[in-house]
């Protein structure tokens, strides 16, 4: 069983990871924080606060994170891909009533619960912003999972950069140099982490739990999105679900361990860089890069959490 704070920027793969968490038995949800990224941070909380209610589990935290990443810059957010209010079309209810929990809370949790693992599926400027108030996690948390970065593959903001590690380039430079029990998750395994509407109407088949009622909407929207994208696409990528399914299933990919680098101006500005040279060595840190994950044994762990909702 892992215990996770998870810090997310809902967004249509932020929403589905929410729901793979809150219905993995594998997964303890002790918090969510709540950032700018895909929309801002308003409306994220809403979403989180939204998909609590429908779960029934508004006894997770929802923790306050960052408006804004770290260089002060207006962020850029993604209706086209994540829809107005970042669950395609839908719209949480405008009665809905909730409590933002205060970011230091987060070290209350940490230190009242053993072996926390953090998991950061937006930009890292709220986990940076742990880093920078001063508190060494280091010992105290088991281990980082980030989606985030892409290496040996394109991106998708620019032709190198990925959007989580693009959108506060400082704040992933800053974790990927000082945290330590690093696993990254980039582009090159997420991009592979594909699901398509038959899979979401097989799921809605088998279950007819209120969280897993809004997928077929929601997922319409985001494959939609990305068939204009990427011609020739059958689905979309679930690029933070695939970052929870590699935590409990860390077998499921292949990793290397090296240092991380991110660009944090210029042209290359959110560019991951990582020494993959055969001469090259193992960073001295445990910082460890996704380079593979089984997309088989992603879909049937998906499929399966998914489809038990309830049951
Ligand atoms: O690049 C993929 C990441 O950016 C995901 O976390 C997705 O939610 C988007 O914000
Ligand atoms: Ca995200």
């Amino acid at each position: 069983m892992k215990k996770i704070i998870l810090f997310a920027d809902p967004g249509i793969d932020d929403s589905i990871a929410i729901m793979y968490a809150l219905l993995n038995p594998e997964i303890e949800v002790l918090a969510i924080v709540s950032s700018y990224g895909n929309v801002d941070k308003e409306q994220a909380t809403e979403n989180i606060a939204y998909l609590l209610e429908l779960a029934d589990r508004t006894d997770v935290h929802i923790i306050g994170g960052t408006n804004a990443p770290l260089s002060g810059e207006i962020p850029k957010f993604y209706p086209e891909i994540h829809g107005q209010e970042g669950l395609g079309p839908i719209r949480p209810p405008e009665d809905l009533s909730f409590e933002l929990t205060n970011f230091s809370k987060i070290y209350d949790i940490i230190e009242n619960n053993k072996d926390v693992t953090i998991v950061d599926v937006g930009r890292n400027t709220s986990l940076a912003s742990l880093f920078l108030l001063g508190e060494n996690l280091t010992d105290a948390v088991q281990e980082f999972y980030i989606m985030g970065g892409a290496f040996m593959v394109p991106g998708n903001v620019t032709p190198s950069a990925e959007a989580n590690f693009y959108g506060d380039p400082t704040a992933s430079h800053l974790v990927m140099t000082n945290f330590d029990n690093l696993y990254i998750v980039p582009l090159n395994v997420s991009n592979k982490a594909i699901v398509t509407m038959e899979h979401i109407l097989a799921i809605l088949e088998m279950t007819n739990h209120p969280l897993v009622q809004i997928m077929d909407e929601v997922m319409k929207y985001y494959i939609d999105a990305y068939k204009k994208l990427v011609p020739g696409i059958e689905g979309a990528p679930l690029h933070d679900v695939v970052t929870l399914s590699l935590m409990v299933n860390p077998d499921m990919g292949r990793t290397i361990r090296r240092e991380v680098e991110v660009l944090t101006s210029g042209e290359g500005k959110g560019t991951s860089i990582a020494d993959f040279r055969v001469s090259s060595t193992p960073s001295e840190k445990n910082s460890n890069i996704y380079l593979e994950v089984d997309y088989e044994m992603f879909l049937k762990d998906f499929m399966k959490v998914m489809s038990s909702a309830g049951k």
